[in-house]
């Protein structure tokens, strides 16, 4: 079957910032000389002291290394706010848009300086200083952007966990760390609901005797137990302070922040970005792949637990004097017409969203949608993970009504930015491909065996070349970092995805290849969903895989041995599926429990996966070879149990 082409349209052709000719040419460049390319990239950065070497990069796990701008010294808050203040003090930095309709905000660049200076002193009379980190377990408010920003201005490192998780998880990211400061809301509030983000904080701290100050934003003004001595009223302390604070100079390859995601193994890993590498590389894949032109209003619907809040909705756009919108709800509240009403209200000219969020909306037809202008819109950008086709077309048509290019951006935790997307005015779009690499990216498929694959083909994706966004290491691990992604192939860095090129040199992403599961967009791992489940007492073993869904992308399907004696009832499915809820996330709740008295093991006791995903998928005529399986039988048992539950 021939894939759907889009071509680049000609208005886009004529006004885009890089037209196809220039795509090739500046490609070209990138490989044949990336020093040269990323010296000039780099001249959109006020570093204090210029940098006088480019790149000093080594993937061999015996001789490892990756610096960029190393000599170079810069301030990113100066960087996202101070520059800008002479021409744009009065420009929108920041439209906050609340849960309710009816709550929003307008920040400008002057008033962000302020705040992030006071936050930034508020910070300095607590005591942290320059390398310390910070732990921000913040609701979707202006405040996690100052937080942030007051971080980098006093060279502090944050680590932003997500509001949607536990309390384990918090405190897990908060002892990986080292943290003694917590920046945490009252409360956060989305569709309507609230969440007791300061509750889950206290409940955290009770494994975290080194925290010493928690700093409580009020957000909704819920009365919360404040411990003496340990919590601060942000806004009380924020009052008595002056809204200047001189930035402090760091290296470019001073780190900036810590953002932990899953792995295939074991616990979450703290991935570690620095400075001047990062803020380049964000602030150009914003500018050229999203084509910004000042004055538009942009927007991302990310939360700033993500990465891609970080460099999409905070530092690149930022960084770029952009107007970014931030929102704090969700897309069905108060109605499905959420997302669109929020466009025609603040005239969004760059939109960019999840699959999952497309494919939600298409199941309540086109009128939610048609009812409203959208006539700002120009671009719509896609990430996360795969955009089926249906989905594509949708976003292109009804939401786009068929002027706005969909530029579906591949890229990871680890990668910092976009790396394989398309440009709007050069790159044809076919629905479904992330297309083409960006400038400096080296994508190359390889086979089980490290076998480099030629032309059309699939395979696994691996990089072959850095980027200056690229993470620096695993806090506090750095074996497993070289481990993770430079030995798998060595000397590449593997990216954990699977891949197939097209006959056009057109890369599509086909999903992960290793024990990440990827829920709406949310990346979890298999192992923490486990472990999660066993910490019920009366769980003995759990295995856990993805299946598709039609809105997730891919579902938690978790096949669970019970201890002698609990009885397996639809009650204790839900409790358990109630417990990971609370233990790990709400997004990593189970789908379905399967509960079986033995799971398919080899005979020296490993699981195999490969069965339990294609039992959970329904895929069960060709599960391929069990003879090396201790007790065959357990398939076909399986098989059964799982025909009762679907
Ligand atoms: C997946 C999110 C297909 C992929 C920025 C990757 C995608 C993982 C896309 C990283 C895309 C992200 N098409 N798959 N456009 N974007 N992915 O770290 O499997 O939360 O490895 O970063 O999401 O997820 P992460």
């Amino acid at each position: 079957m021939q894939d759907t082409v889009l071509p680049v349209t000609p208005d886009w052709a004529e006004r885009a910032l890089i037209d196809r000719a220039a795509y090739d040419d500046m490609y070209a460049q990138s490989i044949a000389d990336p020093e040269g390319f990323w010296r000039d990239v780099a001249k959109r950065i006020d570093w204090i002291k210029p940098f006088t070497k480019v790149k000093d990069v080594s993937w061999d796990p015996d001789d490892f290394r990756i610096r960029w701008y190393e000599d170079g010294t810069l301030n990113v808050s100066v960087n996202c706010i101070d520059r800008h203040l002479a021409r744009h003090s009065h420009h929108v930095a920041i439209y906050w848009e609340g849960d309710d309709p009816r709550e929003s905000r307008t920040i400008t660049y002057q008033e962000l300086h302020d705040e992030v200076c006071r936050f930034a002193n508020v910070l300095t009379m607590q005591g942290v200083k320059k390398g310390d980190r910070v732990t921000i377990y913040l609701p979707m408010i202006p405040e996690a952007a100052y937080a942030m920003l007051a971080c980098a201005r006093i060279g502090a490192v944050h680590s932003v966990v997500f509001a949607g998780f536990s309390p384990d998880s918090l405190a897990n990211r908060i002892q990986d760390c080292g943290s003694e400061i917590v920046i945490t809301a009252d409360q956060g509030l989305r569709g309507g609901k609230t969440v007791p983000l300061k509750l889950n904080t206290d409940l955290a701290l009770t494994q975290c005797p080194n925290v010493r100050r928690v700093l409580v934003v009020k957000r909704t003004g819920a009365k919360v137990p404040m411990q003496d001595g340990r919590d601060i009223d942000y806004f009380e302390a924020a009052a008595k302070v002056p809204p200047v604070c001189q930035p402090v100079e760091v290296g470019a390859e001073d780190p900036l922040f810590i953002l932990y995601t899953s792995g295939s193994t074991g616990k979450p890993k703290g991935v570690l970005h620095t400075t001047g590498g990062y803020l380049t590389f964000v602030a150009y894949t914003h500018e050229i792949v999203f084509d910004y032109r000042p004055g538009d209003i942009y927007w991302c619907t990310a939360d700033v637990g993500w990465v891609t809040g970080h460099s999409y909705i905070v530092y690149g756009p930022l960084a770029n004097a952009a107007t970014t919108l931030m929102f704090e709800g969700v897309p069905n509240y108060p109605s499905v017409s959420r997302f669109w009403e929020v466009i025609d209200k603040y005239k969004v000219n760059i939109f960019y969203t999840a699959p999952t969020a497309i494919r939600a909306l298409m199941r309540d037809g086109e009128e939610p949608v048609k009812k409203t202008s959208r006539a700002s819109l120009r671009l719509l950008g896609s990430v996360g993970e795969p955009i089926n086709p249906e989905a594509w077309m949708w976003y292109w048509r009804v939401v786009g009504d068929e002027r706005c290019p969909v530029i579906d951006t591949w890229w990871q935790t680890e990668t910092g930015g976009i790396l394989i997307s398309p440009l709007p005015g050069a790159t044809d779009l076919k629905p479904g491909s992330a297309t083409k690499p960006l400038f400096g990216v080296r994508p190359e498929l390889v086979d089980a065996d490290g076998k480099t694959l030629e032309g059309a083909a699939s395979g696994n994706l691996v990089l072959l070349d850095s980027w200056p966004g690229q993470m620096r290491t695993v806090y506090g691990d750095h074996a497993r970092f070289i481990n993770t992604y430079f030995s798998t192939y060595r000397g590449k860095y593997f990216t954990g995805d699977g891949c197939r090129r097209d006959e056009d040199g057109y890369y599509w992403i086909t999903g992960r290849v290793d024990d990440v599961i990827n829920v709406s967009g949310h990346r979890l791992g298999t192992a923490e969903i486990e472990s999660a489940l066993v910490e019920n007492l009366k769980v003995a073993e759990a295995a856990v895989v993805a299946y598709p869904h039609d809105i997730k992308g891919q579902a938690v399907y978790a096949y669970v041995t019970l201890k002698a004696g609990q009885p397996a009832t639809p009650a204790l499915a839900d409790e358990l599926k109630a417990f990971v809820a609370q233990h790990l996330s709400p997004i990593a709740k189970p789908d379905v429990i399967l509960f079986t008295p033995s799971l398919p093991k080899t005979r020296s006791g490993k699981i195999m996966r490969r069965i339990l995903r294609k039992i959970a998928e329904g895929e069960t005529s060709n599960l391929g070879d069990t003879s090396t399986l201790a007790d065959p039988a357990v398939v076909g048992d399986l098989i059964e149990r799982a025909k009762h539950i679907g």
